[in-house]
């Protein structure tokens, strides 16, 4: 089934209404951190084309999801330094509202449930500030193609949903709003390997509908594996980026996020950590 199929497939013609080759978002050289003292991104440059899948993989306090906040312009005061652009607009330290609706939607990293609402409730809230009803029903229907453990469960409280389906319906969510561009915070996170499965091939069909996909993971393997292009995040800094397919063939990526064992012959609990140096 081609959901989304009404999503404006990118193209030389200016699908987006804007001059082709503009990025649907472009950081240049972002600083941006907490209360003013702590800088957590330390200068970040990344462009998104449209239609295109791009992957920051990064550990634990990296930066990730302080920048897709960065972007989202919830952090006061933030980016200190440098510039957001969002289709070629200059966006840096916006309202959220203003970059909501410039297309860009978010899922956060603890998928932001109203527990109390029902999934029907959660998805029609997403599609709150459209008012081309006949076309939400539409989309709605579409969305439920991808999930339909969502469709069976339109009355249920969102409280009450398992992780995975909780995941489901925070993307399902964000799609109501018709996005042009899907910022998606570490959706594997705590999921089985079954369920992070279905997850990945519902972004992998989103973004071969025609949208952007700025996927964060910790779960690199997957996440390359539907990405174009990549960034490797550590404290606060791209330390390589590349096509998915140069980032899956390096060596440090291959030992430290996708756990590819250098082939040295020690067993493993003797292998000392080879240092990594990514230049
Ligand atoms: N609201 C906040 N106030 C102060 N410091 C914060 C805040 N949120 C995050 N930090 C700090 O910023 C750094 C980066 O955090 P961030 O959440 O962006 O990392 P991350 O890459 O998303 O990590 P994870 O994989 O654990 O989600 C960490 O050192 C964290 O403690
Ligand atoms: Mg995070």
């Amino acid at each position: 089934m081609s959901a989304l199929a009404s999503v404006p497939r990118p193209g030389s013609s200016g699908a987006l209404g804007v001059p082709a080759g503009t990025p649907l978002l472009e950081l240049r050289t972002v600083e941006s951190g907490y209360h003013k003292q702590l800088r957590v991104l330390k200068g970040v440059s990344l462009k998104l084309m449209p239609g295109t899948c791009v992957a920051v993989l990064g550990s634990n306090g990296a930066g990730k999801s302080t920048m897709l906040k960065t972007v989202m312009g919830l952090i006061d005061d933030e980016p200190r330094k440098g510039t957001v652009r969002v289709m070629g607009r200059d966006m840096t330290r916006a309202d959220t509202e203003r970059i909501s609706q410039a297309g860009i939607a978010y899922v956060v990293e603890d998928r932001g449930m109203f527990p109390d609402l029902t999934v029907g409730e959660s998805l029609r809230l997403g599609a709150y500030h459209r008012n081309d009803r006949a076309e939400v029903r539409a989309d709605l229907e579409r969305i439920f193609g991808y999930f339909p453990r969502l469709a069976e469960r339109q009355k249920q409280a969102s409280g009450t949903l398992s992780g995975g389906e909780q995941q489901m319906l925070a993307i399902a969510r964000a799609l109501m709003s018709r996005p042009k561009l899907l910022m998606l915070d570490e959706p594997s996170l705590g999921l089985a390997p079954l369920l992070v499965e279905e997850i990945f091939g519902v972004i992998r069909e989103i973004n071969r509908s025609g949208m952007g996909i700025l996927l964060v993971e910790q779960n690199a393997n997957q996440a390359l594996a539907i990405a174009d292009y990549g960034y490797v995040l550590e404290g606060g800094r791209f330390v390589l980026e590349g096509s998915a397919e140069e980032l899956r063939s390096n060596e440090n990526v291959q030992e430290f996020y996708l756990g590819v064992r250098a082939d040295d012959g020690e067993p493993r609990l003797h292998v000392r950590r080879r240092r990594r140096r990514w230049n």
